[in-house]
């Protein structure tokens, strides 16, 4: 039997962190729509952004489909992978995965003999290391420089080929670059980056794919930080530049994540499914702080943080004087009005993009790889990241203050 690309990532398994020296590890779930409409998205060349709520799984699946490349070529040299219409021999992909935030690599291109390898890890490696010790714009525009590096350097090994390059956490890696350069965080300089990619595409396509040989390249940048979004939003067609969503888990593959993590890290105290659905929407990052940080204890993690999170990290910044609310009683009273319905509360929570700089809210926009569920926390234009947000303004809305406790979100679940 020909194994499929879904058959090798249904083979993988991910990470969720270590307890007391015990890696916690569980199957990688779902994807399959997923990852055929991403090389669906890659038929064309060009640039795509892959955005979606934070801790959603972007770097899972982006490295995941790396790492089944891998795996079918290692079993069955002469697997295809469809990119479109198009079957394409796993021998003839250079998958590329970088993460700026990890400083990790993860190179798919079987033909490298081990020495080729290594030079480009090492290369590879030396960049992000410039970019981890540099300062800000100059050193962010390095991330520009790689594909001129491959090609100068690895032409012989991408003729013909179809590339792949993958930028992941390009915002996280940036906004601490800025941070530490004390420029503020507008992120000019990463919308120059996807910028110089969208212009080289654009005006420079005939001699990129000259001077490399390669058949086909596509650079993704992968990001959650949705003012990074705004920003290469912005640029959106130039070089064939689109947007793609990828949501949380849907309902069926997330309850199946809470039943394998039950049996890894098993609660103390029973655990009610649909109110884990309710509360995190089939957001697996936010399921890993649950069971691991918080032992399963829900009012804990509301507490902590979606209750606190959300007052400290979004609310405050709203009201007082010469802020979008002048006291706690005006933004209930706004917040009243829309009852915390997606699209409206945008316009009540996210005065200077702070409901999205605090990833409380995402924009729904462009196109979307995944089947987003109906539910009441997500909109027709704007969604929350995690629906325990949702109930949490709501039950401030029906309470008539900001200060809220975990049985009052509950209770607003019904
Ligand atoms: N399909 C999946 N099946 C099982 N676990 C998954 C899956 N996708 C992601 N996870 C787990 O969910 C957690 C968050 O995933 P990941 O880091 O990929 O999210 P992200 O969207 O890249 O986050 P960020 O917005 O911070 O970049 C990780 O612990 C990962 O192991
Ligand atoms: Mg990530």
């Amino acid at each position: 039997m020909v194994t499929s690309l879904i058959d090798a990532m249904r083979s993988m398994d991910v990470d969720f962190g270590v307890i007391a020296g015990n890696p916690i590890r569980v199957g990688f779930r779902d994807r399959e729509g997923e990852a055929s409409e991403l090389l669906r998205a890659f038929r064309f060349d060009g640039v795509r952004i892959i955005y979606g709520p934070l801790g959603c799984g972007k770097s899972t699946l982006l490295n995941i489909l790396g790492r089944s490349i891998n795996h079918l070529r290692e079993t069955e040299p002469n697997a295809t992978i469809r990119i479109g219409e198009t079957n394409v021999s796993v021998e003839d992909v250079f998958y590329l995965y970088i993460n700026y935030e990890k400083y990790s690599v993860e190179l798919t291109a079987p033909y490298l003999t081990t020495d080729r390898r290594s030079r480009v890890l090492n290369a590879l490696m030396e960049l992000i290391d410039s970019i981890a010790v540099g300062s800000g714009i100059a050193s962010i525009s390095g991330i520009y420089d790689l594909l001129n590096k491959l090609v100068t350097e690895f032409s012989m090994d991408l003729s013909n080929k179809w590339v792949f390059i993958i930028h992941d956490e390009v915002d996280k890696a940036y906004a601490t670059l800025v941070n530490r350069a004390g420029v503020g965080n507008d992120y000019g300089g990463l919308e120059g980056v996807v910028a110089s990619y969208a212009g080289l595409f654009e005006n420079f396509r005939d001699e990129l794919y000259s001077r490399s040989g390669a058949r086909h390249v596509v650079v993704v940048f992968s990001m959650s930080d949705q003012a990074a979004v705004k920003v290469t939003g912005k640029l959106r067609g130039k070089g064939l530049l689109t947007q793609y969503l990828l949501w949380n888990l849907p309902r069926e593959s997330f309850i199946d994540v809470v039943n394998e993590l039950m049996t890894k890290v098993p609660p103390n105290t029973p655990v009610d499914h649909e109110l884990l659905w309710k509360l995190l929407g089939g957001n697996l990052r936010a399921l890993t702080a649950l069971a691991i940080v918080y032992s399963w204890d829900v009012s804990k993690w509301l507490g902590a943080e979606v209750i606190n999170g959300l007052v400290n990290g979004l609310i405050r910044q709203l009201i007082g004087h010469g802020r979008a609310y002048e006291d706690e009683e005006q933004f209930i009273h706004s917040l009243r009005r829309v009852s915390a319905e997606p699209d409206a509360v945008e316009g009540i929570i996210n005065a200077g993009n702070a409901a999205y700089r605090s990833n409380v809210l995402i924009e729904i926009s462009g196109q979307s790889i995944s089947q987003l569920p109906r539910e009441p926390w997500i909109g027709r234009y704007v969604a929350y990241q995690l629906p325990a947000y949702y109930w949490a303004l709501r039950s401030m809305a029906s309470r008539g203050s900001i200060n809220v406790e975990p049985i009052d979100v509950i209770r607003e679940i019904g």
